[in-house]
């Protein structure tokens, strides 16, 4: 046998036999790196006489190519099977549930949205929702804010540059908009209840530009202040967790409701916290009143054939007061130590009947 063919025999075994990809760089730095020994034969050839390299030659470079071709298919089969081996012991199985519990909290203000909401669905209310962005229509002149009217002005409202002629959109300063939204394009009966943002040019220790409220609205046939009272009043007992509320409707103005009344409950301090339902103490939590025939008819229902009642309510305030959180100016600081102490499970969607917290 030529060395030429022992070299190769050897070689091709060595690649054959490399169990991995280190190893088989080993064997191709061996033979055909800068140093190694088909390298080495390569190079004899420049002191060779002119025959003999005739014959060497072709039988040289075949000798490396056959080795490299060795080499290159012998590296595919390894990846290949590497390859083959991470997917085996990586596997995941997606049906195993997480190891940890996961960080995230549900904000008090989402939390008291859906406890607020699980209360009223409870009573057959659906929620409806519009845009933050509102026309001077929705936002007011539906609601019989006359034009220049004053209690336009005690909203503190955000305009924005007015457009061509049209009254400038402005950033919704209450909920009410989307009663008028929901009474223009459904017939009632209609009972239903619109969590959302509202936006005021306001910031001190109470108020903050943005918050939030939740508005209702009842549209029937016979509806009357009876029913505003018992469902308010329901509301509050079920929202504190409380047998008994002490509730008066105080005489107030709302250009969309007549009569229009704010509703305030008793509670007593005990300590720093504060417990609704008795004590000596009044404090308002919302304001309502029976839908003005006005607004029935600029969303084109019957006032003579449908009454009803509405109620708005801030939300940042009944979180503060059931959770005890004594300052509203963390809400929307996105602390997460803030958050971790006063958020919630996301998962234990509150219900009437299983728990409100
Ligand atoms: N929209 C009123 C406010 O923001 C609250 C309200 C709603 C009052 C519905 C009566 C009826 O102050």
């Amino acid at each position: 046998m030529s060395e030429i063919e022992t070299i190769e025999n050897e070689a091709l075994g060595a690649v054959a036999a490399a169990s991995d990809l280190a190893a088989l760089d080993a064997v191709r730095v061996a033979e055909l790196g800068k140093k190694g020994r088909i390298s080495g034969l390569m190079k004899t050839l420049g002191s060779m006489s002119p025959e003999e390299r005739q014959t060497m030659g072709p039988a040289l470079n075949g000798l490396r190519n056959r080795v490299q071709e060795a080499v290159e298919a012998r590296k595919a089969e390894l990846e290949e099977a590497e390859l083959e081996k991470r997917l085996q012991t990586e596997r995941i199985d997606m049906t195993l549930p997480p190891r940890a519990i996961p960080e995230g909290r549900l904000h008090p203000v989402m939390q008291v949205f859906e406890e607020v909401a699980a209360i009223f669905g409870d009573m057959g209310f659906t929620v409806a929702e519009g845009p933050d962005i509102e026309d001077d229509w929705h936002n007011f002149t539906a609601l019989n804010f006359p034009e220049g009217h004053p209690a336009r002005e005690t909203h503190d409202t955000f305009f924005f540059h007015p457009q061509q002629g049209a009254a400038p959109k402005v950033l919704r300063t209450h909920t009410s908009p989307v009663q008028v939204r929901v009474m223009e394009t459904q017939k009632p009966p209609i009972r239903i209840l619109v969590p959302g943002r509202v936006y005021r040019n306001d910031w001190d220790a109470t108020h903050t530009p943005m918050f939030h409220q939740v508005e209702g609205l009842v549209i029937d046939k016979a509806i009357h202040m009876g029913h505003l009272k018992g469902c308010l009043i329901d509301f509050v007992k079920e929202f504190f967790e409380v047998a008994n509320v002490e509730a008066r409707f105080r005489p107030h103005f709302f250009p969309f409701t007549e009569p229009s009344a704010e509703m305030d409950v008793k509670y007593r301090k005990v300590g720093e916290s504060i417990e609704i339902g008795e004590g000596d103490s009044w404090m308002e939590i919302l304001g309502s009143g029976m839908v003005h025939p006005n607004v029935l008819s600029n969303c084109g229902i019957d006032p003579d054939e449908y009454q009803g009642f509405a109620f708005g309510m801030g939300i940042d305030r009944l979180a503060m007061l059931k959770y005890g959180m004594p300052d509203l100016r963390p809400y929307f600081e996105a602390d997460a130590g803030w958050t971790r102490h006063y958020g919630f499970r996301p998962w234990l969607s509150p219900s009437v009947a299983g728990g409100l917290s």
